[in-house]
């Protein structure tokens, strides 16, 4: 393809004098290569050493990988400095790379100082580097690209600031940490440098920068609006992504940091947990109250309680006995239930089996003497799995073998991994880790032992009966290594992590894992690579089923292994709200689609209303868990009378519409197209959604638009220039017009929804108990039409389960003019039928409706709804037409 050189001219913003001493760089030996450029880069002047070392010789790279992905990479010539490794994240190849007839970003640059600009064929310029010259250091990476005025960025995180990013005076740290009570304006557990610029009516694109290292990115417009790269290592490794609409921004994303991995049916279903179950009886008495209070409950958690004094891969033998977890992992699979527990990756420094296996195998991190480097955790004094250790994944799966084999340890379904950032308790240096355990009190006292539930559990096995005696107890080197001479403690630059030094609150950046990288570069990966490892050691121990691992740390890629929950929220209305944008960011942006809050609020007594609006809320999140902290008031759904009724009233929702659902997540899976979509995702011209925050769309037809303030029963939401329907009255027709709507009188049992117009909604005729019962339903066909009276939708069917589907089912729907079709592929034998269809906004009775093959059809019109609902009985197994009256 055609490069020419072409000299930008572009107005030089005034730079700062700190940057104006840097002398930037000069390009020489331009040349074309297969598919893109190549070049060197000298120092063009006097090194500025502001932050380490200026690098002396550089290359550039220049990959059109396709017409609308351009790869860009500044690295050093002798490629010693580190870069993120393939196997934590592997990289996309140019399948389809593009000539310049067909790409939609083109790259130009100036030679002398050198700077770059990436602009799509009609000139509009995405990024631009010349305002500012590029520094290369040892220890320090700095580039700037001007931006226009106001721009709508989203992405950047993990973040729980508004979904539209903040472009003034801001500051976006990316360094993982345990991120207590995820306060706004900081660093929170996951890494994602990725973002989303959104210029309405010009279009959308993505820019990827792939970098672990600790950084600063930010945005400002006080000498003209920018976003900047401050980075403590690592090379300038970027894709560009050229939309041009928001879903595509997202789907190309998906091929840089891998398709997200499918997850079983079930784990769609309600999760409780909390931190604080006394013992195996209480965790009982949970699921028997769920029972008891007719709330679906699918999977039971425990957190921490159940170890031996917190040491992973133990159980405390007198309040989490075996033979009793066992009975309960029975108890709860005979019921068509799961149960799930958490793994910390920090190993107690005790002489017990988990510890000495580890050590056995010489797979922990070591300090510069070769001796076990040791943290605080939860048990008290801790070593930490380095996952670049090639007997780590031996490690993990022999440890998940032994303590979750499911003939004689604890028959898990599913994992939580936590603490992964990695967190350790003691501040750097920790030089006295056990003096810091004991005076901090780590392991905590467990609660006082108890022999039996509190009430009798009837149907539980006998032994969860209360004892008639019950006894009292007292309480008991390669390449890309990295740079040498490198201050790993005290870089020169300092990044605005709110836990302070580097290593403060984690490994110390100075260890150096087993392949010879140093934790300073990959401390952002240790989240994803126990996540990855984890995921290994499910397959390996239950193999070919898909595994279910949420994790709190994470990187760019990790939903390719996980999901995630957003870590230790308040339950405050704030987060609450906060909630929605969390997981949008990882839904729609990161392409880590199983993600959600700890619903009714993690840290702090949440209370009745605040839990009903979230249980309800939470039902719109791909990843529904109630989670609370020890020491809170104990908030199961069914505690309150108003909690459990909102709770059975979104359950039902949820699990009605559960393959609608999980459709949209085997899409992403597929393509990369988000399951949750932000309204700028689907109404991107319409400038009144750029910077909504409260409202979103689950999948692309379910607009949810929760109350958001306490005690208040109304809520004023946005609806585009469209036509929906309101779920909660029985789908009659609203139009929107592009304003706000007020309504009133969304009691505390109600969650307002609409569905598009233009959707075809496959929902279970009747919710279940389980998602087990749920699959025996037959479906419940809503047409939705939009204005100009068509509506389509999907319909995904497989056993649920298994990586591997020989036989799976992808049905396309759609109404046009009054005729209903369905075609596509029929693999899965759903032993299930479509049993009834309604169609939405139909203006009088229709006289007859007509189906192939079932001439008398009964059907019922509400004429104050408009829907015409139609029973009927059409087989998953093959196309169809129906004839029914026209939108
Ligand atoms: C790169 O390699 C050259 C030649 O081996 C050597 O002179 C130079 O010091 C190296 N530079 C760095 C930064 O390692
Ligand atoms: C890219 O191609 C290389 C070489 O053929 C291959 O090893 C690698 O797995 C490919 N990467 C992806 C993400 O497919
Ligand atoms: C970039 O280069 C192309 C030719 O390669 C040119 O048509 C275009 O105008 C240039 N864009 C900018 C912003 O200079
Ligand atoms: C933004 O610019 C102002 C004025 O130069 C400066 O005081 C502030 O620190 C900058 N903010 C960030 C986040 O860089
Ligand atoms: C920029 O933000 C910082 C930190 O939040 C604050 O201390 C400072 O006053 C702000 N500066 C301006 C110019 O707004
Ligand atoms: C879109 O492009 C036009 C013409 O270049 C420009 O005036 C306008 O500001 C741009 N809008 C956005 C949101 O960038
Ligand atoms: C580590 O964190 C503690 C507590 O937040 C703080 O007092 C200390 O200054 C930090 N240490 C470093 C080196 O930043
Ligand atoms: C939570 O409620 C309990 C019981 O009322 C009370 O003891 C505790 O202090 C409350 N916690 C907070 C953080 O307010
Ligand atoms: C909501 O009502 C409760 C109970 O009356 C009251 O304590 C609380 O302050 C109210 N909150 C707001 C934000 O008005």
């Amino acid at each position: 393809m055609l490069l020419l050189p072409v000299l930008l001219s572009l107005r030089l913003p005034t730079v700062g004098a700190a940057q104006q001493k840097c002398p930037g760089y000069a390009a020489r030996n331009i040349r074309q290569t297969t598919n893109g450029l190549a070049a060197d880069l000298h120092l063009a002047g006097t090194a500025c050493n502001i932050y380490g070392t200026d690098l002396p010789s550089l290359t550039l790279t220049v990959e059109y990988q396709s017409a609308t992905r351009l790869h860009v990479v500044i690295q050093d010539q002798n490629r010693t400095v580190y870069q993120v490794p393939e196997s934590v994240l592997p990289r996309p190849n140019a399948t389809d790379p593009a000539t310049a007839a067909t790409t939609q970003l083109q790259f130009n640059y100036t030679t002398n100082p050198f700077s770059f600009a990436v602009s799509r064929p009609n000139g509009e310029v995405l990024f631009n580097t010349s305002g500012s010259p590029m520094v290369f250091e040892s220890q320090y990476l700095r580039l700037r690209t001007s931006l226009p005025n106001h721009p709508n960025l989203y992405g950047l995180g993990e973040h729980s600031d508004h979904f539209r990013l903040n472009t003034s005076n801001y500051t976006r740290t990316f360094w993982s940490r345990d991120a207590y009570g995820i306060p706004q304006g900081t660093n929170l557990y996951g890494n994602h440098p990725v973002y989303v610029d959104h210029r309405g009516k010009n279009g959308t694109h993505g820019i990827l920068f792939l970098n672990s290292n600790g950084m600063d990115i930010k945005i400002n417009d006080t000498a003209g609006q920018y976003l900047e790269y401050n980075t403590l290592g690592g090379v300038f490794d970027f894709y560009f992504l050229a939309g041009p609409s928001p879903i595509e921004v997202s789907q190309q994303i998906s091929e840089v940091v891998g398709k997200p991995a499918m997850m079983a049916y079930w784990t769609f279903g309600f999760h409780q947990c909390r931190y604080g179950y006394r013992d195996v009886y209480q965790v009982a008495e949970v699921v028997y109250n769920y029972s008891q209070a007719n709330i679906p409950l699918e999977t039971m958690w425990t957190d921490i309680d159940y170890m031996d004094a917190r040491k992973v891969f133990t159980l405390d033998p007198q309040r989490f006995p075996l033979h009793k977890m066992r009975e309960l992992v029975s108890y709860l699979h005979a019921h068509q239930q799961h149960y799930i527990v958490m793994v910390d990756p920090a190993v107690a420094y005790q002489n017990y089996s988990a510890f000495n296996n580890g050590k056995n195998l010489d797979i922990f991190m070591k300090d510069a003497d070769g001796s076990i480097f040791q943290g605080v955790v939860w048990p008290g004094v801790t070593a930490f799995p380095d996952w670049f250790h090639p007997d780590t994944q031996k490690y993990w799966n022999d440890e998940f073998g032994s303590f979750f084999n499911p003939d004689t340890g604890l028959d898990i379904s599913a994992l939580w991994i936590d603490m992964n950032e990695a967190a350790n308790f003691c501040n750097y240096p920790c030089s006295d880790p056990s003096g810091y355990a004991a005076e901090n009190g780590f392991p905590p006292k467990p609660p006082p032992v108890r022999n039996g539930p509190a009430v009798t559990l009837e149907g539980f096995p006998a032994d969860f009966q209360p004892p008639t005696n019950a006894k009292r107890q007292a309480s008991p080197r390669a390449s890309m290594l990295g740079l040498p001479g490198r201050k790993l403690i005290n870089p020169p630059y300092t990044i605005r992590n709110a836990a302070g030094g580097l290593s403060n609150k984690t490994l110390g950046t100075d260890l150096v894992h087993y392949n010879g990288l140093v934790e300073y570069d990959t401390h952002n990966l240790y989240g994803t690579m126990m996540s990855s490892a984890s995921r290994q050691a499910l397959l390996h121990r239950r193999p070919g089923e898909r595994p279910l691992v949420i994790t709190r740390s994470t990187f760019l890629g990790a939903g390719a292994h996980v999901g995630h929950w957003t870590g230790d929220n308040v339950a405050s209305w704030e987060q609450y709200e906060i909630s929605m944008t969390d997981m949008l960011n990882f839904a729609s942006i990161f392409q880590v689609p199983m993600v959600g809050s700890d619903v009714c609020g993690f840290s702090q007594n949440t209370t009745e209303t605040l839990c009903a609006r979230w249980m309800m809320l939470g039902a719109f999140q791909s990843f529904y868990r109630n989670h609370n902290e020890l020491g809170n008031i104990g908030q199961e759904a069914y505690r309150w009378p108003m909690v459990a009724e909102a709770s059975r009233r979104a359950i039902d929702i949820r699990y009605r519409t559960l393959d609608y659902l999980y459709t949209a997540f085997y899409t992403q899976t597929q393509t990369g197209k988000p399951l949750m979509n932000p309204m700028l995702y689907i109404y991107p011209e319409d400038p009144k959604t750029f910077s909504i925050d409260a409202q979103y769309f689950y999948g692309d037809s379910l607009l949810v638009s929760p109350v958001i303030e306490e005690n208040k029963t109304a809520v004023d939401i946005y609806l585009p220039d469209d036509i929906f329907y309101d779920w909660n009255a029985g789908f009659a027709p609203v139009r929107g017009n592009a304003s706000l709507v007020t309504l009133s009188d969304v009691n505390f049992t109600t969650i307002p929804l609409h569905v598009r117009g233009g959707s075809i909604m496959p929902l279970r005729i009747e919710s279940a108990s389980t998602t087990t019962e749920l699959r025996k339903k037959g479906f419940h066909i809503l047409i939705a039409p939009g204005l100009d009276g068509k509506a389509n939708g999907s319909l995904y069917l497989d056993d649920g389960l298994m990586i591997k589907q020989p036989q799976t089912s992808l049905i396309n729907f759609a109404f046009n003019n009054g005729t209903f079709t369905m075609s596509g592929h029929y693999g899965y034998p759903a032993n299930v039928s479509i049993e009834r269809i309604s169609l939405c906004n139909i203006g009088s009775a229709p006289q007859r409706v007509t189906i192939t093959g079932q001439p008398n059809s009964t059907f019922i019109y509400d004429k104050d709804t408009r829907v015409v609902a139609v029973d009927t009985m059409i087989s998953l197994t093959q196309n169809a037409t129906v004839q029914l009256p026209a939108s």
